[in-house]
C-alpha cells in the first residue's frame, strides 16, 4: 500500500488547549511518518474571515508554529508551512468557486454559527471559508484529512467539489478521505463537562492550555466538576469523572477501563491529583521547549519558508493542471 498524502490545517491561535493537543497536535506528531508527505498548514487566510487584529495575527502565528515544533513536528519529516506563503491556495479557491454552488455554502453549519444573528454583516470570506479549505487539501491531491468531527461537513463539501470538478473538466483532483482521531477526540470542559473544551466557547477555569504552568494545571484540575457520588467510573450523570478518566488514560497511554480498575475504592481527591500530575507531565516538555523556540522568530520564519517552498512545489503542479483543464491561460 502506498503511504497516504496527509493534509491538515491548523488555526493560528496561540491558545491551544488540552483538547487540541490530545485530539489534533499529538496525532499530527505521531502521524508525520505515516504520510508521504504529511502536510500541516497554519491557516492565516482562514483567520481573517472573522474580526481580528493584524499585529496580533502575526504573533499568534509564531506562537502556533512554536507550539507545533515544541510538540514534536519535525520539518525534516513533514511539511509545515503558513497558508498565505503559498499563493496557489488563494488562486485555487477562486477556480474551485466555479464548481461550488451558493446553496452548498449556505448550508454550512459553521457559517450559520459563526455569522450569528448578523448574517448580512458576516464577511464574504467567512462564507467562502469552505472553498478555501477545499483548495488547501485539493492543491496537494491529499488522500487523507485528519480533522475533528466539527469539520465533517467541510470535508464532505470538499469531496463533492473534487468530484464535480472531475466530472466537469476531467479526472484531475483526488477525493480525500476524512480521518477522525479516535481516543481523546472529545476532551470536555472541566467546569461544564457537557461541552467540548474550547478557548472560545468554554470556561476559563475549565480549559487547560498547553502553555499553562504546572500550578495552573493543578488548580484547574483540582476544581474540576465531579458529582455527588464517589466512584471513579464512567456512566450516566458522571460526565465530569468520565472526562477526567479519559484525560488520565490518554496522558498515560492506557485504556480508560484500566483507570477505573486502578481507582476502585479510592476517592475523588486521589484520583484528581493523579490526573493533574499526569497532565503536568504530558504538557511540561512542550511548554519548556516552546519557551526555547518562541523567542527566535527568525528561526521560526526560516522553518516556515522552507516548508512553503516544499508545499509550493506540489501545489504549483496541481494548479498548472487545473488551469489548463479549465481553459485558463495559454494551453500547455
Ligand atoms: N477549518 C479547520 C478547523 O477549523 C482548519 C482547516 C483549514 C483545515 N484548512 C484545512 C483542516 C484543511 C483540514 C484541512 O479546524
Amino acid at each position: 500500500m502506498p503511504k497516504p498524502i496527509v493534509f491538515s490545517g491548523i488555526q493560528p491561535t496561540g491558545r491551544k488547549h488540552l483538547g487540541n493537543y490530545i485530539g489534533a497536535i499529538r496525532q499530527y506528531v505521531e502521524g508525520q511518518d505515516r504520510g508521504d508527505p504529511a502536510i500541516f498548514c497554519i491557516v492565516d487566510l482562514h483567520a481573517i474571515s472573522v474580526a481580528y487584529d493584524p499585529a496580533e495575527l502575526r504573533e499568534r502565528l509564531y506562537d502556533t508554529t512554536a507550539i507545533l515544533l515544541a510538540a514534536g513536528l519535525d520539518p525534516e519529516r513533514c511539511i509545515l508551512f503558513r497558508q498565505s506563503d503559498v499563493r496557489e491556495h488563494a488562486e485555487l479557491t477562486w477556480l474551485l468557486s466555479a464548481v461550488t454552488s451558493h446553496g452548498d455554502l449556505n448550508r454550512m453549519h459553521q457559517f450559520k454559527e459563526k455569522s450569528g444573528k448578523q448574517r448580512e454583516l458576516a464577511s464574504a470570506a467567512l462564507f467562502f471559508y469552505p472553498v478555501l479549505m477545499a483548495a488547501d487539501v485539493l492543491a496537494y491531491r491529499a488522500t487523507e484529512v485528519p480533522v475533528g468531527d466539527d469539520q465533517r461537513q467541510h470535508v464532505e463539501l470538499m469531496r463533492e467539489i473534487a468530484r464535480r470538478f472531475n466530472e466537469r473538466f476531467g479526472e484531475t483532483l483526488v477525493v480525500p478521505e476524512m480521518r477522525i482521531p479516535g481516543v481523546g477526540a472529545r476532551i470536555m470542559d472541566l467546569q461544564e463537562p457537557e461541552r467540548k473544551m474550547s478557548t472560545t466557547g468554554g470556561t476559563e477555569n475549565g480549559t487547560i492550555l498547553v502553555l499553562d504552568e504546572p500550578d495552573a494545571i493543578r488548580k484547574k484540575l483540582g476544581s474540576a466538576v465531579t458529582d455527588s457520588g464517589r466512584e471513579v467510573l464512567r456512566g450516566p450523570g458522571k460526565a465530569g469523572i468520565a472526562n477526567l478518566i479519559d484525560i488520565l488514560a490518554v496522558a498515560r497511554g492506557i485504556d480508560p477501563s484500566e483507570v477505573e480498575r486502578e481507582f476502585e475504592g479510592k476517592g475523588y481527591g486521589d484520583f484528581k491529583k493523579a490526573v493533574a500530575e499526569a497532565t503536568v507531565e504530558l504538557l511540561a516538555p512542550v511548554r519548556e521547549r516552546y519557551a526555547e523556540l518562541r523567542p527566535d522568530e527568525a528561526a521560526l520564519e526560516a522553518a516556515l519558508a522552507a516548508g512553503a517552498e516544499k508545499a509550493r512545489a506540489i501545489a504549483a503542479g496541481t494548479l498548472a493542471e487545473v488551469r489548463d483543464r479549465m481553459g485558463i491561460g495559454p494551453s500547455r
